[in-house]
């Protein structure tokens, strides 16, 4: 899942451990290194976290060198055991490679290397490449051309890095799909699989394409096409530099970007909307007219955001009238979706290298339907795919779980809601000027909601010991209800769902008992009183059979007060833009339940922060 490459003058060993450091974030169960010293080979890999592969350094020291790599792996061919940790040697010992990815014909591979005499000690798919490299390298005696003749043979999404004894201050990458990218130094060169791992080194970055390959020399770096031809590739400088990639004093990475969500909201509203209160939106490249003649919008997304994908389709449906739809992008493409030229699909990744969402979007376009990404991560492959993107401007998120990301998505959602709806000219009423300007009031709610969480941190205290929590919204408050579950399966690892209220009386409602802590999320008593009568009988329900009611309410509503065992208040907003509060105290309740559990909070059992296969 973290591929760090090096050649120049330092330590390769610290300059690639420090690097997987700063990847720690992207989720991972083993780790290994490789090191050029002495016109050979050394290696090293162990299962489990980085201080496992120290350990073993410790005890048993690589030679000192110059040139290296290394790998985070998160499982997917194989267990996580030593053997199967990257890098992967060929027999020789003299080539080193470490792989994101999948490669899908490795095992027709592996029975033709087996039998040319190659002897395949690993169970994992990365190991054929380190035969096949060696093999092309003995006839080429250049890696950047063997690497370039193995990746014409493999099928699937991979993105590999490699070295080999008799180049000692060369490392090779190669790109398909999941990201790779090139840091540029003075007399040094990193790759790694994104910029936290060489920002502490240089803030000059070359971002690969698909299907290219990068040889890096101390003094250079070469950049061609599989096929060898010369790439076109894009320099760019990171505008972040290390300190935003640091806990900044909070315990932990997730506590600091719960911290920083108003200013995460403000900076992705930021210069979106004009004084007169009509949207631009630059990076949105779909021309007008194009937007007038869709007819229907398709969200995909996963995991959090399809939860914010989930609250843009209440948004869009409300103020454009065009019909949405959301869908799990896992789900989505193998079902054989209605999509057409005048569909509209939206992609909303963190990351934009999540494989489901991406496949999700080829789909989508092979079928003629334009594409237009929500993302957060600057030329990432998602957007890069894509006809259009709208970045969120959270900046780096860390926490494998997802808080001033979802936030940023919810902002991004609504103000593509609303420019749709500005120009198609549908509904763009009273509601939608009044909306656009609660928007720029809504950092300082935020603010507000995160100076009053104290009693919800010690409620979760109090729950530490409990095995279920159930979570009912309606309307907006669904997703948001869902991503409550989410954040605490995610993080407390405890047995969390999210109900739409009122389907609770078709089946959840066999589950409440004596003191289960129900959370609900009610809607504004203003707007649609509809819905917040309705949730005030399912509290009344739930609490007559026993229930312990935490209630999420907006400052003024009285008529939650008598069936609240909790109350949790959130400043008023307009009923959509709900969910931009209420989720709050949602990831705070699970971040501190989950502390007092004894889990690691920045890095969750089994969760990737970005998934790259399917
Ligand atoms: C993983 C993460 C989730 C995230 C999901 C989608 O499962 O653990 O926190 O919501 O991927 O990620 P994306 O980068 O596409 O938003």
């Amino acid at each position: 899942c973290g591929i760090v490459g090096y050649v120049g003058a330092q330590s390769a060993l610290d300059v690639v451990i420090a690097g997987l450091k700063r990847l720690e974030y992207r989720g991972y169960d083993s780790a290994g290194v490789a090191v050029l010293a002495d016109g050979s080979l050394a290696a090293a890999k162990k299962a489990g976290k980085l201080v496992n592969l120290e350990k073993e350094l410790v005890a048993h020291p690589l030679p000192a060198g110059s040139t290296g790599l290394g790998h985070t792996r998160w499982a997917t061919h194989g267990g996580p055991t030593d053997t199967n940790a990257h890098p992967h040697l060929d027999n020789a010992g003299r080539v080193a490679v470490v792989h994101n990815g999948i490669i899908e014909n490795f095992a027709a591979l592996r029975t033709e290397l087996a039998e040319r005499g190659h002897r395949l000690e690993s169970e994992t798919d990365t190991e054929v490449v380190a035969h096949l490299l060696a093999e092309q390298f003995s006839a080429t005696g250049d890696l950047a051309e063997a690497m370039r003749q193995v990746c014409r043979r493999l099928e699937g999404a991979f993105t590999l890095v490699a070295a080999h004894a008799d180049e000692p201050d060369v490392v090779v990458g190669a790109r398909r799909n999941s990201p790779l990218v090139v840091g540029v130094g003075e007399g040094e060169n990193f790759l790694a699989s994104d910029v936290a791992a060489f920002i502490a080194h240089t803030r000059s970055a070359i971002e690969l394409g698909q299907d290219q390959v990068v040889e890096l020399r101390r003094e250079g770096v070469t950049v061609t096409n599989f096929d060898g031809s010369v790439a076109s590739v894009r320099a760019y400088h990171v505008d972040w530099d290390a300190s935003a990639a640091e806990k900044g004093g909070y315990d932990y990475f997730m506590l600091k970007e719960i911290a920083e969500q108003p200013k995460a909201v403000a900076d992705t509203l930021l210069g979106r909307i004009d004084a007169s209160g009509s949207l631009t939106l630059d990076e949105v490249r779909i021309p007008a007219s194009v937007l007038r003649e869709v007819d229907k919008v398709v969200i995909v997304a996963c995991g959090t955001a399809y939860h914010a994908g989930m609250i843009a389709k209440l948004a869009i449906e409300h103020w454009t009238r065009i019909p949405c739809e959301t869908e799990l992008a896992s789900e989505f493409r193998y079902r054989d979706p209605i999509l057409d030229q005048r569909t509209l699909v939206v992609a909303i990744s963190q990351s934009g290298e999540t494989m489901d969402t991406l496949m999700a979007l080829r789909h989508a376009r092979e079928q003629g339907a334009r594409v237009l990404a929500i993302c957060n991560t600057n030329g990432s492959t998602i957007p890069r795919e894509s006809d259009a993107v709208l970045y969120t401007h959270a900046g780096p998120e860390v926490a494998v779980a997802s808080t001033k990301a979802f936030l940023t998505q919810l902002v991004a959602c609504y103000l593509v809601a609303l420019y749709l709806g500005q120009v198609r000219g549908t509904k763009w009423g009273d509601e939608i000027e009044a909306v656009v300007r609660e928007l720029s009031d809504i950092a300082a709610a935020v603010d507000t909601v995160l100076e009053t969480m104290e009693p919800v941190r010690e409620l979760a205290r109090s729950l530490a010991d409990k095995n279920t929590v159930l979570f009912l919204g309606r309307h907006v408050g669904y997703p948001v209800a869902l991503e409550g579950a989410l954040k605490l399966k995610e993080l407390a690892y405890m047995h969390a769902e999210g109900f739409a209220a009122g389907e609770l009386k078709h089946g959840p409602i066999a589950l409440i008992e004596k003191d289960l802590p129900v959370v609900v999320v009610v809607p504004s008593p203003r707007g649609r009183s509809v819905l917040h009568d309705k949730i005030v009988s399912n509290i009344q329900e739930i609490r007559a059979r026993g229930a312990r009611t935490i209630v999420i309410a907006e400052e003024g509503d009285e008529a939650v007060v008598p069936y609240a065992d909790h109350l949790i208040r959130i400043p008023a907003t307009p009923t959509l833009l709900q969910p931009l509060v209420a989720t709050v105290p949602l990831q705070v309740f699970a971040c501190e339940l989950a502390t007092a559990r004894g889990n690691e909070v920045d890095q969750p059992r089994n969760l990737a922060k970005s998934v790259t296969v399917e």
